[in-house]
Protein backbone atom coordinates (compact mmCIF):
# COMPACT_ATOMS: atom_id res chain seq x y z
CA UNK A 1 0.00 0.00 0.00
CA UNK A 2 1.30 3.52 -0.70
CA UNK A 3 1.99 5.22 2.15
CA UNK A 4 -0.65 8.07 1.72
CA UNK A 5 -3.03 5.24 1.37
CA UNK A 6 -1.99 3.86 4.10
CA UNK A 7 -2.22 6.87 6.11
CA UNK A 8 -5.66 7.07 4.90
CA UNK A 9 -7.21 4.21 6.36
CA UNK A 10 -5.22 4.78 9.43
CA UNK A 11 -7.23 7.95 9.67
CA UNK A 12 -10.64 6.61 8.02
CA UNK A 13 -10.23 4.25 11.12
CA UNK A 14 -9.66 6.18 14.22
CA UNK A 15 -12.58 8.15 13.10
CA UNK A 16 -14.65 5.12 11.81
CA UNK A 17 -15.75 1.96 13.49
CA UNK A 18 -16.00 0.42 10.38
CA UNK A 19 -14.51 -3.30 11.55
CA UNK A 20 -13.69 -4.86 8.57
CA UNK A 21 -11.88 -1.83 6.93
CA UNK A 22 -9.84 -1.78 9.45
CA UNK A 23 -7.81 -5.11 9.78
CA UNK A 24 -4.98 -4.62 6.95
CA UNK A 25 -6.41 -7.34 5.09
CA UNK A 26 -5.00 -7.85 1.62
CA UNK A 27 -5.21 -8.97 -1.44
CA UNK A 28 -1.39 -10.40 -2.48
CA UNK A 29 -0.22 -10.02 1.03
CA UNK A 30 2.19 -12.55 0.59
CA UNK A 31 3.46 -11.22 -2.89
CA UNK A 32 6.66 -10.32 -1.85
CA UNK A 33 7.74 -12.94 1.02
CA UNK A 34 6.19 -16.53 -0.32
CA UNK A 35 4.73 -15.13 -3.83
CA UNK A 36 3.44 -18.11 -4.84
CA UNK A 37 1.29 -19.06 -1.82
CA UNK A 38 -2.32 -19.40 -3.86
CA UNK A 39 -0.96 -21.68 -6.33
CA UNK A 40 0.20 -24.07 -3.41
CA UNK A 41 -2.55 -24.24 -1.43
CA UNK A 42 -5.13 -24.39 -4.75
CA UNK A 43 -2.95 -27.15 -6.14
CA UNK A 44 -3.33 -29.33 -2.80
CA UNK A 45 -6.76 -28.27 -2.78
CA UNK A 46 -7.52 -29.27 -6.42
CA UNK A 47 -6.00 -32.63 -5.78
CA UNK A 48 -8.47 -33.33 -2.77
CA UNK A 49 -11.30 -32.16 -3.91
CA UNK A 50 -11.50 -34.16 -7.50
CA UNK A 51 -10.82 -37.21 -5.04
CA UNK A 52 -13.93 -36.66 -2.89
CA UNK A 53 -16.18 -33.28 -3.66
CA UNK A 54 -17.66 -33.92 -0.59
CA UNK A 55 -13.95 -32.23 1.32
CA UNK A 56 -14.50 -29.36 -0.74
CA UNK A 57 -17.62 -28.85 0.89
CA UNK A 58 -15.97 -29.14 4.59
CA UNK A 59 -13.33 -26.84 3.73
CA UNK A 60 -16.06 -24.06 2.77
CA UNK A 61 -17.76 -24.85 6.01
CA UNK A 62 -14.48 -24.90 7.83
CA UNK A 63 -14.07 -21.36 7.07
CA UNK A 64 -17.50 -20.38 8.31
CA UNK A 65 -16.89 -22.57 11.60
CA UNK A 66 -13.41 -20.91 11.74
CA UNK A 67 -14.54 -16.87 11.51
CA UNK A 68 -17.22 -17.29 13.93
CA UNK A 69 -15.34 -18.46 16.63
CA UNK A 70 -12.42 -15.93 17.84
CA UNK A 71 -12.56 -14.36 14.21
CA UNK A 72 -10.90 -16.00 11.68
CA UNK A 73 -7.75 -16.88 13.10
CA UNK A 74 -7.19 -20.71 13.27
CA UNK A 75 -8.52 -21.68 16.59
CA UNK A 76 -10.57 -24.39 15.08
CA UNK A 77 -7.76 -26.43 13.65
CA UNK A 78 -6.20 -26.84 17.36
CA UNK A 79 -5.66 -30.43 18.29
CA UNK A 80 -6.48 -31.11 22.08
CA UNK A 81 -3.35 -31.38 24.20
CA UNK A 82 -2.98 -32.15 28.09
CA UNK A 83 -3.62 -28.16 29.12
CA UNK A 84 -6.47 -27.43 26.33
CA UNK A 85 -8.86 -30.97 26.77
CA UNK A 86 -11.73 -29.20 24.84
CA UNK A 87 -10.67 -27.26 21.59
CA UNK A 88 -13.72 -25.58 19.28
CA UNK A 89 -13.18 -28.69 17.17
CA UNK A 90 -14.29 -31.47 19.72
CA UNK A 91 -17.40 -29.23 20.32
CA UNK A 92 -21.24 -30.76 18.93
CA UNK A 93 -21.36 -28.03 16.20
CA UNK A 94 -17.99 -29.50 14.90
CA UNK A 95 -17.48 -32.81 16.04
CA UNK A 96 -17.53 -35.35 14.10
CA UNK A 97 -19.35 -33.32 11.39
CA UNK A 98 -16.35 -31.39 10.57
CA UNK A 99 -13.60 -32.68 7.59
CA UNK A 100 -10.88 -31.16 5.64
CA UNK A 101 -8.35 -30.91 7.96
CA UNK A 102 -6.06 -33.09 6.41
CA UNK A 103 -6.27 -30.91 3.21
CA UNK A 104 -4.97 -27.82 5.47
CA UNK A 105 -1.98 -29.86 6.90
CA UNK A 106 -1.01 -30.74 3.42
CA UNK A 107 -1.25 -27.29 2.05
CA UNK A 108 0.73 -26.18 5.32
CA UNK A 109 3.28 -28.51 4.40
CA UNK A 110 4.06 -27.66 1.32
CA UNK A 111 3.81 -23.69 1.91
CA UNK A 112 6.49 -24.57 4.72
CA UNK A 113 8.94 -25.64 2.19
CA UNK A 114 8.75 -22.94 0.07
CA UNK A 115 8.27 -20.38 2.50
CA UNK A 116 8.83 -21.27 6.43
CA UNK A 117 7.15 -19.14 8.74
CA UNK A 118 5.79 -16.64 6.72
CA UNK A 119 2.06 -17.97 5.89
CA UNK A 120 -0.43 -18.61 8.91
CA UNK A 121 -2.80 -21.12 8.91
CA UNK A 122 -5.94 -18.83 9.19
CA UNK A 123 -4.83 -17.38 5.95
CA UNK A 124 -4.87 -21.13 4.07
CA UNK A 125 -8.22 -21.60 5.52
CA UNK A 126 -9.65 -18.55 3.98
CA UNK A 127 -7.33 -19.40 0.84
CA UNK A 128 -8.38 -23.31 1.00
CA UNK A 129 -12.16 -22.23 1.62
CA UNK A 130 -12.19 -20.25 -1.76
CA UNK A 131 -10.25 -22.38 -3.70
CA UNK A 132 -13.14 -25.48 -2.58
CA UNK A 133 -15.89 -22.61 -3.84
CA UNK A 134 -14.31 -22.02 -7.10
CA UNK A 135 -13.86 -25.86 -8.37
CA UNK A 136 -16.99 -26.95 -6.96
CA UNK A 137 -18.74 -24.23 -8.56
CA UNK A 138 -16.53 -25.83 -11.97
CA UNK A 139 -14.23 -22.42 -11.85
CA UNK A 140 -17.37 -19.71 -11.74
CA UNK A 141 -17.61 -18.46 -7.99
CA UNK A 142 -13.64 -16.73 -8.16
CA UNK A 143 -13.00 -14.86 -5.48
CA UNK A 144 -9.88 -12.54 -4.41
CA UNK A 145 -9.23 -13.30 -0.86
CA UNK A 146 -7.41 -10.76 1.30
CA UNK A 147 -5.05 -12.06 3.77
CA UNK A 148 -3.12 -10.64 6.21
CA UNK A 149 -4.81 -12.58 9.62
CA UNK A 150 -2.69 -14.08 12.29
CA UNK A 151 -3.43 -17.64 14.44
CA UNK A 152 -4.79 -17.09 18.12
CA UNK A 153 -3.98 -19.16 20.64
CA UNK A 154 -6.90 -19.87 22.20
CA UNK A 155 -9.54 -22.29 21.51
CA UNK A 156 -12.59 -23.25 23.87
CA UNK A 157 -15.17 -26.33 22.70
CA UNK A 158 -18.03 -24.26 24.83
CA UNK A 159 -17.27 -20.59 22.79
CA UNK A 160 -17.89 -22.56 19.85
CA UNK A 161 -21.44 -23.63 20.91
CA UNK A 162 -22.02 -20.60 22.17
CA UNK A 163 -21.29 -18.72 18.34
CA UNK A 164 -22.36 -21.23 15.55
CA UNK A 165 -25.84 -21.16 15.20
CA UNK A 166 -27.55 -24.49 15.61
CA UNK A 167 -29.99 -26.15 12.53
CA UNK A 168 -33.51 -25.53 14.79
CA UNK A 169 -32.60 -21.59 14.71
CA UNK A 170 -35.76 -19.97 13.54
CA UNK A 171 -34.83 -16.30 11.58
CA UNK A 172 -34.43 -14.11 13.71
CA UNK A 173 -32.10 -16.20 15.82
CA UNK A 174 -30.13 -16.65 12.39
CA UNK A 175 -30.04 -12.68 11.79
CA UNK A 176 -29.11 -11.90 15.53
CA UNK A 177 -26.26 -14.73 15.56
CA UNK A 178 -24.75 -13.12 12.30
CA UNK A 179 -24.84 -9.94 13.50
CA UNK A 180 -22.82 -10.72 15.97
CA UNK A 181 -20.39 -10.86 13.88
CA UNK A 182 -21.10 -7.77 11.58
CA UNK A 183 -22.82 -9.86 9.55
CA UNK A 184 -26.52 -8.07 8.39
CA UNK A 185 -29.16 -10.31 6.89
CA UNK A 186 -28.66 -10.75 3.04
CA UNK A 187 -25.19 -11.56 4.15
CA UNK A 188 -26.65 -14.64 6.31
CA UNK A 189 -29.39 -15.54 3.41
CA UNK A 190 -26.18 -15.89 0.86
CA UNK A 191 -24.02 -17.78 3.23
CA UNK A 192 -26.83 -19.90 3.55
CA UNK A 193 -26.14 -20.94 0.32
CA UNK A 194 -23.18 -23.08 1.14
CA UNK A 195 -25.49 -25.84 1.63
CA UNK A 196 -25.85 -26.42 -2.19
CA UNK A 197 -23.02 -29.29 -1.50
CA UNK A 198 -22.05 -31.55 0.94
CA UNK A 199 -24.25 -33.28 3.50
CA UNK A 200 -25.80 -33.53 7.00
CA UNK A 201 -25.94 -36.38 9.31
CA UNK A 202 -29.15 -37.48 10.35
CA UNK A 203 -28.79 -36.05 14.04
CA UNK A 204 -29.13 -32.79 12.54
CA UNK A 205 -32.36 -32.29 11.22
CA UNK A 206 -34.13 -35.62 12.93
CA UNK A 207 -36.52 -35.26 15.02
CA UNK A 208 -37.61 -32.06 14.43
CA UNK A 209 -37.88 -31.81 10.86
CA UNK A 210 -39.55 -35.22 9.86
CA UNK A 211 -41.99 -34.61 13.22
CA UNK A 212 -45.09 -33.59 11.80
CA UNK A 213 -46.04 -31.11 11.71
CA UNK A 214 -43.73 -29.25 9.10
CA UNK A 215 -43.83 -27.63 5.58
CA UNK A 216 -41.15 -29.83 4.20
CA UNK A 217 -42.07 -31.81 0.93
CA UNK A 218 -43.74 -34.80 1.29
CA UNK A 219 -41.38 -36.99 -1.31
CA UNK A 220 -38.35 -35.22 0.44
CA UNK A 221 -39.65 -36.38 3.85
CA UNK A 222 -40.04 -39.77 2.72
CA UNK A 223 -36.53 -40.14 1.42
CA UNK A 224 -35.24 -38.79 4.62
CA UNK A 225 -37.45 -41.33 6.68
CA UNK A 226 -36.09 -43.95 4.14
CA UNK A 227 -32.57 -42.77 5.07
CA UNK A 228 -32.58 -42.30 8.70
CA UNK A 229 -33.72 -44.44 11.26
CA UNK A 230 -36.10 -42.96 13.67
CA UNK A 231 -34.57 -44.43 16.84
CA UNK A 232 -30.91 -44.90 15.95
CA UNK A 233 -28.62 -47.11 18.25
CA UNK A 234 -25.84 -45.26 19.60
CA UNK A 235 -23.41 -44.16 16.78
CA UNK A 236 -25.62 -45.17 13.99
CA UNK A 237 -26.04 -41.37 12.04
CA UNK A 238 -26.21 -42.02 8.64
CA UNK A 239 -26.16 -38.84 6.15
CA UNK A 240 -27.47 -37.48 3.37
CA UNK A 241 -26.78 -34.68 0.74
CA UNK A 242 -27.74 -31.20 1.40
CA UNK A 243 -28.88 -30.59 -2.46
CA UNK A 244 -30.33 -33.58 -3.75
CA UNK A 245 -30.77 -32.02 -7.55
CA UNK A 246 -27.17 -31.33 -7.74
CA UNK A 247 -25.12 -32.14 -4.78
CA UNK A 248 -21.75 -31.25 -5.89
CA UNK A 249 -22.18 -28.93 -7.56
CA UNK A 250 -21.88 -25.05 -5.91
CA UNK A 251 -24.91 -23.18 -7.23
CA UNK A 252 -27.80 -21.48 -6.84
CA UNK A 253 -29.99 -24.51 -6.50
CA UNK A 254 -30.37 -24.22 -2.87
CA UNK A 255 -32.71 -21.43 -3.03
CA UNK A 256 -34.83 -23.13 -5.37
CA UNK A 257 -34.62 -26.32 -2.74
CA UNK A 258 -36.05 -23.77 -0.17
CA UNK A 259 -38.65 -22.36 -2.15
CA UNK A 260 -39.67 -26.20 -3.01
CA UNK A 261 -39.73 -26.77 0.55
CA UNK A 262 -36.74 -29.93 0.14
CA UNK A 263 -34.20 -28.41 2.69
CA UNK A 264 -32.68 -30.45 5.60
CA UNK A 265 -32.47 -27.71 8.53
CA UNK A 266 -35.28 -25.68 9.86
CA UNK A 267 -32.85 -22.81 9.42
CA UNK A 268 -32.94 -23.16 6.06
CA UNK A 269 -36.59 -23.12 5.82
CA UNK A 270 -36.94 -20.68 8.05
CA UNK A 271 -35.73 -18.20 5.41
CA UNK A 272 -39.38 -18.38 3.61
CA UNK A 273 -40.77 -16.93 7.29
CA UNK A 274 -39.59 -13.69 6.89
CA UNK A 275 -40.76 -11.35 3.96
CA UNK A 276 -37.46 -9.87 3.28
CA UNK A 277 -35.17 -12.77 3.64
CA UNK A 278 -37.94 -14.52 1.57
CA UNK A 279 -37.89 -11.46 -1.55
CA UNK A 280 -33.46 -12.52 -1.29
CA UNK A 281 -34.23 -16.18 -1.62
CA UNK A 282 -36.38 -15.79 -4.52
CA UNK A 283 -33.73 -13.05 -6.33
CA UNK A 284 -31.04 -15.75 -5.38
CA UNK A 285 -33.30 -18.65 -7.11
CA UNK A 286 -34.24 -16.38 -10.13
CA UNK A 287 -31.93 -14.16 -11.27
CA UNK A 288 -29.14 -15.80 -13.24
CA UNK A 289 -25.85 -14.70 -11.76
CA UNK A 290 -27.02 -12.61 -8.49
CA UNK A 291 -26.07 -15.46 -5.70
CA UNK A 292 -22.63 -15.93 -6.93
CA UNK A 293 -21.69 -12.04 -7.22
CA UNK A 294 -23.74 -11.88 -3.40
CA UNK A 295 -21.76 -14.89 -2.07
CA UNK A 296 -18.10 -13.89 -3.28
CA UNK A 297 -18.99 -10.49 -1.48
CA UNK A 298 -20.52 -11.81 1.60
CA UNK A 299 -17.56 -14.50 1.60
CA UNK A 300 -14.78 -12.19 1.73
CA UNK A 301 -16.68 -10.10 4.46
CA UNK A 302 -17.01 -13.41 6.40
CA UNK A 303 -13.37 -13.67 6.12
CA UNK A 304 -12.99 -10.49 7.59
CA UNK A 305 -15.00 -11.38 10.97
CA UNK A 306 -12.79 -10.43 14.36
CA UNK A 307 -9.18 -11.26 12.14
CA UNK A 308 -6.40 -10.64 14.87
CA UNK A 309 -3.33 -8.12 14.02
CA UNK A 310 0.16 -7.07 15.42
CA UNK A 311 0.65 -8.59 18.73
CA UNK A 312 -2.96 -10.77 19.21
CA UNK A 313 -1.63 -13.75 17.09
CA UNK A 314 1.43 -15.69 15.88
CA UNK A 315 2.16 -17.81 12.67
CA UNK A 316 1.77 -21.02 13.48
CA UNK A 317 4.58 -23.78 12.48
CA UNK A 318 1.97 -26.54 12.68
CA UNK A 319 -1.50 -25.95 12.04
CA UNK A 320 -2.68 -28.59 14.89
CA UNK A 321 -0.60 -26.26 17.74
CA UNK A 322 0.24 -23.35 19.07
CA UNK A 323 3.78 -21.78 19.06
CA UNK A 324 5.71 -22.74 22.54
CA UNK A 325 2.64 -24.86 23.86
C1 LIG B 1 -27.08 -19.99 8.69
C2 LIG B 1 -26.71 -20.76 9.68
C3 LIG B 1 -26.15 -22.13 9.47
C4 LIG B 1 -26.54 -23.25 10.13
C5 LIG B 1 -27.61 -23.35 11.20
C6 LIG B 1 -25.76 -24.34 9.59
C7 LIG B 1 -25.84 -25.66 10.02
C8 LIG B 1 -25.24 -26.72 9.40
C9 LIG B 1 -25.38 -28.09 9.80
C10 LIG B 1 -26.17 -28.59 11.00
C11 LIG B 1 -24.69 -28.85 8.91
C12 LIG B 1 -24.61 -30.37 8.87
C13 LIG B 1 -23.48 -30.94 9.69
C14 LIG B 1 -23.59 -32.44 9.72
O1 LIG B 1 -24.55 -32.93 10.30
O2 LIG B 1 -22.72 -33.12 9.14
C15 LIG B 1 -24.12 -27.96 7.95
C16 LIG B 1 -23.36 -28.36 6.87
C17 LIG B 1 -22.73 -27.49 6.01
N1 LIG B 1 -22.68 -26.12 6.13
FE1 LIG B 1 -23.85 -24.99 7.34
N2 LIG B 1 -24.93 -23.85 8.63
C18 LIG B 1 -25.12 -22.52 8.53
C19 LIG B 1 -24.41 -21.64 7.71
C20 LIG B 1 -23.40 -22.03 6.88
C21 LIG B 1 -22.47 -21.12 6.24
C22 LIG B 1 -22.44 -19.62 6.46
C23 LIG B 1 -21.65 -21.89 5.47
C24 LIG B 1 -20.49 -21.45 4.61
C25 LIG B 1 -20.46 -20.32 3.95
C26 LIG B 1 -22.07 -23.26 5.62
C27 LIG B 1 -21.54 -24.33 4.93
C28 LIG B 1 -21.91 -25.64 5.12
C29 LIG B 1 -21.46 -26.73 4.27
C30 LIG B 1 -20.64 -26.60 3.00
C31 LIG B 1 -21.96 -27.90 4.85
C32 LIG B 1 -21.70 -29.34 4.37
C33 LIG B 1 -20.44 -29.83 5.09
C34 LIG B 1 -19.95 -31.21 4.69
O3 LIG B 1 -20.49 -31.85 3.80
O4 LIG B 1 -18.96 -31.63 5.32
N3 LIG B 1 -23.10 -23.31 6.50
N4 LIG B 1 -24.45 -26.67 8.27
C1 LIG C 1 -14.08 -21.80 27.96
O1 LIG C 1 -15.08 -20.80 27.98
C2 LIG C 1 -16.01 -20.95 29.03
C3 LIG C 1 -17.16 -19.99 28.80
O2 LIG C 1 -16.74 -18.81 28.21
C4 LIG C 1 -15.28 -20.74 30.36
O3 LIG C 1 -16.18 -20.88 31.44
C5 LIG C 1 -14.18 -21.78 30.47
O4 LIG C 1 -13.43 -21.56 31.63
C6 LIG C 1 -13.26 -21.74 29.26
N1 LIG C 1 -12.36 -22.87 29.29
C7 LIG C 1 -11.05 -22.75 29.23
C8 LIG C 1 -10.24 -24.00 29.24
O5 LIG C 1 -10.50 -21.67 29.11
C1 LIG D 1 -37.49 -17.20 17.43
O1 LIG D 1 -37.15 -17.83 18.64
C2 LIG D 1 -37.05 -16.93 19.73
C3 LIG D 1 -36.45 -17.69 20.92
O2 LIG D 1 -37.07 -18.94 21.09
C4 LIG D 1 -38.42 -16.34 20.01
O3 LIG D 1 -38.37 -15.44 21.10
C5 LIG D 1 -38.89 -15.61 18.76
O4 LIG D 1 -40.18 -15.11 18.92
C6 LIG D 1 -38.85 -16.53 17.54
N1 LIG D 1 -39.06 -15.74 16.35
C7 LIG D 1 -39.79 -16.17 15.33
C8 LIG D 1 -39.88 -15.26 14.13
O5 LIG D 1 -40.38 -17.23 15.35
Amino acid sequence: MATALRLAVAVTCAFLVLASACQGLEVGYYKKSCPRVEHIVRAEVKKFVYKNAGIGAGLIRLLFHDCFVQGCDGSVLLDPTPANPQPEKLSPPNFPSLRGFEVIDAAKDAVEKACPGTVSCADIVAFASRDAAYFLSRLRVKINMPAGRLDGRVSNASEALDNLPPPFFNVTELVDAFAAKGLDAEDMVVLSGAHTVGRAHCSSFVPDRLAAPSDIDAGFASVLRRRCPADPAPGNDPTVNQDLATPNAFDNQYYKDVLAHKVLFTSDAALLTAPETAKMVRDNAYIPGWWEDKFKAAFVKMSRVEVKTGKQGEIRKNCRVVNHA
